[in-house]
């Protein structure tokens, strides 16, 4: 279809950093709040109530009847994981989405963690989808085109004998959610839409230490892996400059 990209103003993007850095600050209050022991659902509820404070909306919570402040995906869970009773436990990994509103413009990322200590296998993933991620980002520069960034981050990925989940991809954002492109975390250099200056997408590859295939669970949100195997997933919001990609969510030291 038609793709109905809406270009941001240098403005805009402040704004958006605005709510960028209330939610790296969120990330980086998780590096310390999540150990063995704490349940999930409290990271949703310290998320939730920490936007509060900083005079910010938890976006997720209620879009498209999702019902909570975060997903918290869970070793095999790809996305989309609902935060629960469960505790969490030495050598799992979690991966943390959220999506902050700061006067009605918007900032996502998502960020995998380790929990406590995580076995040598469950480090590399995590460090390979983070390295992926900044591949695909180094690639959003004005003139490339999308799937540059795309199979900048799938030849990571598949290098180090991963796998990139297909069903979900990144995605325009601003005043709303999910606008116009969608971004592939696979594909063709040189294939697909071409970047331009004033474009705000995210960039949120999730890749699987096993096969791509996922199945989704009853409640009818939470992907997970089919073959059991773990997941990841790093996410970005970025804005195309003429000085290269801005990282809306950059939290300073990772
Ligand atoms: N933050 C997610 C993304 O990157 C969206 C989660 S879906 C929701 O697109 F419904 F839970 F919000
Ligand atoms: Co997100």
């Amino acid at each position: 279809g038609v793709k109905m990209i809406i270009i941001k103003t240098e403005d805009e993007i402040k704004k958006m950093q605005v709510a960028g850095k209330v939610l790296s600050d969120v990330h980086h209050k998780l590096r310390d709040f999540i150990k063995p022991g704490v349940k999930t659902i409290e990271i949703d509820r310290f998320v939730e109530n920490y936007l509060k404070e900083r005079g910010a909306y938890p976006e997720q919570k209620g879009y498209e009847g999702y019902p909570y402040s975060v997903c918290a995906s869970v070793n095999d869970e790809i996305c989309h994981g609902f935060p629960t009773e469960y505790e969490l436990k030495d050598g799992d990994i979690i991966t943390v989405d959220m999506v902050v509103n700061v006067d009605g413009w918007l900032a996502d990322s998502a960020w995998s963690y380790e929990v406590g200590n995580v076995s040598p296998e469950a480090k590399k993933l995590l460090q390979v989808t983070r390295e992926a991620m900044y591949k695909g980002i180094e690639k959003a520069v004005i003139g490339n085109r999308l799937g540059d960034i795309g199979a900048a981050v799938q030849k990571h990925a598949e290098d180090n004998g991963y796998s990139v989940v297909r069903e979900f991809v990144g995605h325009g954002i601003g005043q709303e959610m999910h606008e116009d492109p969608q971004v592939l975390h696979y594909g063709k250099p040189g294939r697909g839409l071409r970047i331009q200056e004033g474009m705000v997408f995210t960039i949120e590859p999730m890749i699987n230490m096993g096969k791509k295939e996922l199945t989704i669970d009853d409640n009818g949100w939470t992907a997970r892996t089919k073959d059991g195997s773990l997941s990841a997933q790093y996410e970005h919001q970025i804005a195309i400059t003429k000085d290269g990609p801005i990282i809306i969510t950059d939290q300073g030291d990772c």
